[in-house]
């Protein structure tokens, strides 16, 4: 049981036990086309499979953890404390994106990280700076408000920093795990539907994609600039009926709106009550109908979850 490095909206540790319970007993290779933080991945340890995320840093980010943890590890432990001033020595020391003086660490560490990905179309252009951008990545994640991933219009990270007495951001032991548990998988960077192509009769996918809002200003899919539509929870459906066809076994999270969608499709669906753990916005924070959907028959799947809360 592997914990995730990154903090992610909409992270599913608290929901474990209820998705293990819909698993197959068995299942050949394990797939999580909308990755995020991985929690449901890192925990279950599969040997192999693909793991996917439109994202395209924090796909950058994976590969660096399995490919060069020692690195990424040494890189995160030059980075210097949140509130500290800027330093002076590195570029982008005087003035953020927008042109404003930028007067704490967090803040200059924010500000190259934003110029680096659109400034230069040769990105990442080579080894070390797909490290360096891994350690910006991790180090904003967890010394930023509320470990939130979340990008204004133009695709700029726009999280603040956050009040946090000791903020940890090395992730040494997390990050040596995480890459032993990423060593044989296959880790892709494009839409969901190349599950159509990458797998095979018995394999089981979780899918997790960002949640259809219940209404307009509980708007849970901003993940990045690019957002997930109605169509695209359209397509998503056409893809798990596709990938039952195949004999693939699915499990799939979404908002209680999309329950009839699944339920019309003739597939197992069942409500879970859940709390969001990552939300800035206080009077939003609170219970929210979520549904978990799946084509595991009841007498194909495990007789226990794996884990217990009481495990975390
Ligand atoms: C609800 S989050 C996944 C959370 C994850 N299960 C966890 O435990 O942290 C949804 C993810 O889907 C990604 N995403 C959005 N659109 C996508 C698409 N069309 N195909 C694949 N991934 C997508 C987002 O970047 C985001 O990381």
């Amino acid at each position: 049981m592997v914990k995730p490095v990154l903090k992610w909206a909409g992270g599913k540790r608290q929901l474990l036990d209820e998705i293990y319970s819909r698993f197959p007993a068995d299942h050949e290779h394990y797939h999580e086309p909308f990755f995020g933080g991985g929690a449901v991945f890192f925990d279950l340890e599969p040997d192999d499979g693909t793991i996917n995320d439109t994202n395209p840093r924090l796909i950058n980010f994976y590969e660096v953890v399995r490919d060069h943890p020692e690195d990424l590890i040494s890189r995160l432990r030059d980075l210097d404390e949140p509130e500290a001033d800027p330093n002076t020595e590195q570029r982008f020391a005087e003035e953020n994106w927008k042109g404003k003086d930028v007067e704490q660490y967090f803040y200059q560490q924010r500000a190259r990280f934003n110029r680096r990905a659109y400034a230069d179309e040769e990105w990442p252009a080579n080894e070390e700076d797909r490290i360096e951008e891994a350690a910006l990545l991790l180090y904003l994640n967890r010394t930023c408000y509320n470990g939130l991933y979340r990008e204004n219009s133009s695709g700029g990270f726009n999280v603040p920093i956050g009040r946090y007495a000791n903020p940890e951001w090395v992730q040494a032991d997390r990050i040596r795990a995480a890459s032993r548990t990423l060593a044989d998988t296959d880790i892709r960077n494009e839409d969901f539907e190349y599950l159509l192509d990458a797998v095979g009769e018995g394999d089981l996918v979780y899918l997790d994609p960002p949640y259809q809002p219940m209404s307009a200003t509980a708007n849970f899919a901003e993940y990045s600039a690019e957002g997930f539509g109605q169509e695209d929870q359209k397509r998503l459906l056409e893809t798990v009926k596709e990938l039952d066809d195949k004999g693939v076994y699915f499990v799939l999270s979404n908002s209680g709106v999309m329950y009839e969608m699944y339920d019309d499709a003739g597939f197992h669906v069942e409500k879970e009550g859940a709390t969001r753990s990552i939300n800035s916005d206080e009077t939003a924070r609170g219970e929210v109908d979520e549904i978990i959907a799946t084509n595991v028959p009841e007498n194909e799947r495990e007789e226990t979850g794996q884990a217990s809360i009481a495990d975390f």
